[in-house]
């Protein structure tokens, strides 16, 4: 009988597929992936690959954002229902609201959101290179969407502009606690709280380093010490504990878990491989719109 490992593997190379996968997808996912990282390294992945087939381990934007990238390759997903809720929290009509209100705005959208809104944007941008990026737009007036709590950071990093935040949220991250941060920072003195920017503003506040998956995962490797509190979603034990199986990792809530992301199963990257089901379409009209917001993210990013 052939393992599953295996049959992946086979059904990958005989369809010429890379699997992709995002730290939040269950570990033995992430194990049999050819490249793990956070929304940004992954949509970089996406637009360099030479494979024919791109298989997505992840949740629904990101499928769509490898496609608007490569109309040309089939991108498949796992799980086409593993959908990320924050990516429905803004309107189009919100969107061209504002566009009334200011001359000089700049709409920018969190990567999470769908391919539809991405046309009603100036740039894309995620969590690692949001700062960066909205430092260099020429408009005074950013509105961001769809992260509250994202555009409330990237606001006290860039103050010389007025960022406009939209109200979705991520309901993982949004439900952190501070009040259990407070209680896992005094059972563990010795330990560094670590933050998603998608925690709420009170959360952020409590902590000693703020970043994107992948910026967690770096400062902890870098740092000299040994324990650290992680306040984002727990797939990202997995790397932290493959790189660092010398220290130690708390999360810092009881449940931290993206129910979107762990739909991704391995029967479902093997049969998606096999059926070619869960395909991603983007009609073509929505595709080269969005396709600008995602190539002025890539460009600025640099
Ligand atoms: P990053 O991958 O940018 O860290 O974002 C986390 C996330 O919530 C993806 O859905
Ligand atoms: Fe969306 Fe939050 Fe899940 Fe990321 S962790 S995919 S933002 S629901």
């Amino acid at each position: 009988m052939e393992y599953i490992e295996d049959e992946i593997a086979r059904l990958k190379k005989e369809k010429n597929a890379v699997i992709l996968a995002h730290y939040y997808v269950p570990d033995e996912v992430q194990e049999i992936a050819d490249f793990i990282g956070d929304s940004f390294y992954l949509s970089k992945k996406a637009n360099e690959t030479n494979a024919g087939t791109i298989v997505f381990a992840g949740v629904r934007f990101m499928g769509e954002s490898a496609k608007i990238l490569n109309p040309d390759k089939t991108v498949l997903m796992p799980d086409i229902t593993a959908d990320c809720p924050m990516a429905h929290m803004i309107t189009p009509g919100q969107i061209e609201a504002m566009r009334q209100k200011y001359d000089d705005l700049a709409v920018v959208c969190y990567i999470n959101s769908t391919a539809e809104i991405k046309t009603y944007c100036d740039v894309c941008v995620t969590s690692s290179n949001a700062v960066k990026i909205i430092r260099k737009l020429p408009q005074k007036n950013i509105y961001f969407v769809p992260d509250k709590n994202l555009g409330y950071y990237v606001g006290t990093q860039v103050p010389e502009k007025n960022v406009i935040c939209n109200d979705g949220y991520c309901p993982r991250h949004n439900a952190i606690d501070p009040e259990y941060v407070k209680k896992c920072q005094h059972d563990h003195p010795n330990a560094l709280f670590l933050a998603h920017p998608e925690c709420p503003k009170e959360v952020l506040a409590m902590a000693d380093y703020i970043g994107s998956t992948s910026g967690i995962i770096q400062y902890a490797t870098e740092s000299p010490e040994r324990e650290f509190i992680i306040g984002t979603e727990n797939g990202v034990m997995y790397e932290l504990s493959t790189r660092n199986p010398d220290k130690k990792f708390y999360p810092a809530m009881e449940y931290q878990y993206c129910i979107n992301m762990k739909k991704v199963t391995l029967e479902k990257v093997r049969n998606c491989l096999r059926d070619g089901s869960g395909e991603i379409h983007v009609p073509d009209d929505v595709r080269c719109k969005s396709l600008q917001a995602l190539e002025r993210m890539l460009e600025l990013a640099q």
